[in-house]
């Protein structure tokens, strides 16, 4: 299983990861990214489905901040 969350304290809203994953990020009212998927609100508690594997994989290698928070384990933040 795979769970992912973006640190805002370091995202610089580059755009990446939405670009990537649709379906897993989009942005705040300033820009900063957020995890969507299934309501999940950002808490990274959300199970991502295997098919978005692949976008959840280029999310994180092309973030330039390493804001993207990827596990195998729900987090618990
Ligand atoms: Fe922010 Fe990284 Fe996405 S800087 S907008 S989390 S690609």
């Amino acid at each position: 299983a795979k769970y992912t969350w973006v640190d805002k304290e370091t995202c610089i809203a580059c755009g990446a990861c939405g670009a990537s994953a649709p379906d897993i990020y989009d942005y705040d009212d300033e820009g900063l990214a957020e995890v969507i998927y299934g309501g999940d609100g950002n808490t990274g508690t959300t199970e991502i489905p295997e098919e978005l594997y692949d976008d959840l994989q280029d999310a994180l290698d092309g973030c330039p901040t390493d804001s993207i928070k990827v596990s195998d384990q729900p987090f618990n933040k």
